[in-house]
This record gives structure tokens, C-alpha cells and sequence, in this order.
């Protein structure tokens, strides 16, 4: 037991979860971005996480913490959409940017599974199924865009990032990119996650609960399938034994997707996807937050002969981008 750090422990007096007795806890092995920590309160354990104001990457990297009010709204909406697929939220102190919720119990991360090679068909359906539902909902509740006015963090801590840092390391692409982020910026559509990655995804019995939603943000509903999808082909290069499981997990999670899509034609969302694939794919390799686990030269030049081949000659299909995709890895 800890004793709690002093912005935690006056965020939950002010927020009235605080109790009288002293709060201890501990940390949590968190992200880049964020201070997080079990805390344990009279009533039980909860899970409080304050966003810090300096990312902990490589490069420098600057992110308001008024991102803490938005994961939360995010975590409200997403629980309305998909009953239990986000913790339940108990407060949020806007003016010290913490966030109070209901502490969940340690789920293996969907990363660690896919990490030992475990391609679950039903995880990946059940992701792609409720990350569709959460559009789904969002997109018929237009008011929710308010809440959502995030459009400028989700730039500096998404497009730009990811984008636009990958088109100056590739000027010959720097067109391509760009204008992915001009079409990502043009759709303002649905409540976007923003950061649907395994490391974000407790696996509960096949059914995903979803962390880390500070990118949150109304936009295009593409950037998130596209974004999660983009995992699964980069998984192939991690745990390469398992990439057919994962192309599989892959055409699963897509399909769950596409049968939730309501606010506009399915063919529509699914273009977006498929052209704003390669780009995060490039830019998990060429850009400010390259995966760690691809260190070797040889599968990062996959990733750009794949990612290249796509922006230059770009398709419609999901199932076009992983046959591209197939192909290379086997290459
Ligand atoms: N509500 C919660 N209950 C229990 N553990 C949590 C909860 N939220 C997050 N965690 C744990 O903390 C880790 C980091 O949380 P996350 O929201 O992803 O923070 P970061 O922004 O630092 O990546 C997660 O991988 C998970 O293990
Ligand atoms: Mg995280």
C-alpha cells in the first residue's frame, strides 16, 4: 500500500468519493499518457486516472488534459450504446483533469493474447461488433457532437502524430497523407474512440471492454475500425505463426462491423477504413508512435512496401487491403 498522490486524493474529496478514513493504493502499469492507480476506498476499490500534460514517448509530445473530461463522456456514452463495454465512470474532476470509475477486475489485455498467438474469431467479432454498435448509437444522437468538440487535441494527438509525421518522413507519399487527414477531418459523423488498440481492450470472456478513450472525439466512425484493424495486420509480424489467425480475426471483426452500420452506406465507411489503413500502417512504423515490437528492418520494410503498394494504388475493400497484406508478409 501507497499513500495516494495528493491530486488523486483531492480530486476524490471534491468529487465525495474520498470517504473519511486516509486513502492508500497502488499504481497500475499505465500508458504514455497517464498517471493511473487503484485506489482503495471504504466502500471498496476504484480506479482513478489523471491525464498528464507531457506524454511519456520519444518525441516530445504536448496533450491538454481537458482529454480527461472527454474519456469520460466517452466511457458514459459508450456504456449506453454497449451495456458493460467500458468501466462504469463514478466522477470526473474537470479542473485537475482526473477521472474516477469503478475499478475492473484484470482481464487479460486482448495485446497479451494476441501476443501468445491467440486469434479468438468471437473477441474480434465482439469487437468489431460493439465498436459498430457505439457508432451506431452516437451517429443517431447528433446532440452528442456537442459534448464531443475535441476536434483540435484529436489532431495534435492523432493526425498529426500518425499523419502528417509519417508524410515528412515519406514526402514522396506527404500528398496521400495529407489528404487522408482532409477526409478524416471532413466526416463529422459518430463518437470516435480514437485509440481502439488491443493494449486498450480488456478481454472479458470474449467480450471487450474498452479503455483509454482520451482521443475521443466526433468524427469520422472509419478512423476506429481502421485503426483497430490496423493491429491485426501488424500482429502478423509479431506472432508471424499466427497471422492466418489473425487475417481470420481480421475479415471477423470487419464483418461484425459492416452488419452495425446504419448512419450512412456500409460501402461508404468501409472506403474510408480501407484507404486510411495504409497510412496508419505506415505510420506505426515511420511515425511519432511506431509499435515497439517491430525493431528488425526486415518486417518494418514490409510494412512500408505494403503500405506504399495501397497509398499509391488505394482500394475499396477491407478484404483487398489484407490480401495485399497477405501477400506481402509472404513475400
Ligand atoms: N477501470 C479500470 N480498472 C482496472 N484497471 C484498469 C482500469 N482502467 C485501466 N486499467 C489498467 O490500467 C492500464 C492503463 O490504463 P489506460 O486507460 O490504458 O491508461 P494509459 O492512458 O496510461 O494507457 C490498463 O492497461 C489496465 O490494465
Ligand atoms: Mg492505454
Amino acid at each position: 500500500m501507497t499513500a495516494l498522490p495528493e491530486t488523486f486524493a483531492q480530486a476524490l474529496r471534491e468529487l465525495g468519493l474520498a470517504g473519511a478514513g486516509p486513502l492508500s493504493g497502488e499504481p497500475l502499469v499505465g500508458g504514455v499518457s497517464s498517471d493511473i492507480w487503484r485506489v482503495d476506498a471504504e466502500s471498496g476499490p476504484l480506479c482513478v486516472k489523471r491525464a498528464l500534460p507531457t506524454l511519456r514517448v520519444a518525441a516530445l509530445w504536448q496533450a491538454p488534459i481537458e482529454r480527461n473530461r472527454f474519456e469520460a463522456r466517452w466511457m458514459q456514452v459508450a456504456a449506453e450504446a454497449v451495456p458493460g463495454c467500458a468501466a462504469r465512470v463514478l466522477g470526473q474532476h474537470p479542473q485537475l483533469g482526473v477521472l474516477a470509475m469503478e475499478y475492473l477486475p484484470q482481464h487479460a489485455l486482448w495485446k497479451q493474447q494476441l501476443r501468445d498467438g491467440d486469434a479468438d474469431l468471437d473477441t474480434a467479432r465482439a469487437v468489431g461488433r460493439a465498436l459498430g454498435r457505439i457508432h451506431a448509437y452516437s451517429a443517431a444522437r447528433p446532440a452528442l457532437a456537442a459534448d464531443f468538440a475535441s476536434q483540435a487535441i484529436f489532431f495534435d494527438i492523432r493526425l498529426e502524430p500518425y499523419l502528417l509525421a509519417t508524410a515528412a518522413a515519406h514526402p514522396d507519399l506527404a500528398p496521400q497523407l495529407r489528404a487522408l487527414v482532409q477526409a478524416t477531418q471532413a466526416q463529422a459523423k459518430a463518437l470516435v474512440h480514437g485509440d481502439v488498440s488491443p493494449k486498450n481492450i480488456l478481454v472479458d470472456a470474449h467480450r471487450p471492454v474498452f479503455l483509454d478513450a482520451e482521443c475521443a472525439v466526433w468524427g469520422d466512425p472509419a478512423f476506429d475500425l481502421a485503426f483497430c484493424l490496423n493491429h491485426l495486420l501488424l500482429k502478423c509480424l509479431w506472432t508471424p505463426p499466427a497471422a492466418p489467425g489473425f487475417l481470420a480475426c481480421f475479415d471477423a471483426l470487419a464483418t461484425a462491423y459492416r452488419a452495425e452500420v446504419d448512419w450512412e452506406l456500409v460501402d461508404d465507411a468501409e472506403r474510408r477504413a480501407a484507404r486510411l489503413l495504409p497510412g496508419l500502417l505506415l505510420a506505426r512504423v515511420d511515425g511519432k508512435s511506431p509499435v515497439e515490437y517491430l525493431v528488425d528492418e526486415a518486417p518494418r520494410r514490409t510494412v512500408r512496401r505494403a503500405a506504399r503498394a495501397l497509398l499509391t494504388q488505394p482500394v475499396d475493400r477491407l478484404n483487398d487491403v489484407a490480401l495485399a497484406w497477405r501477400r506481402e508478409i509472404a513475400a
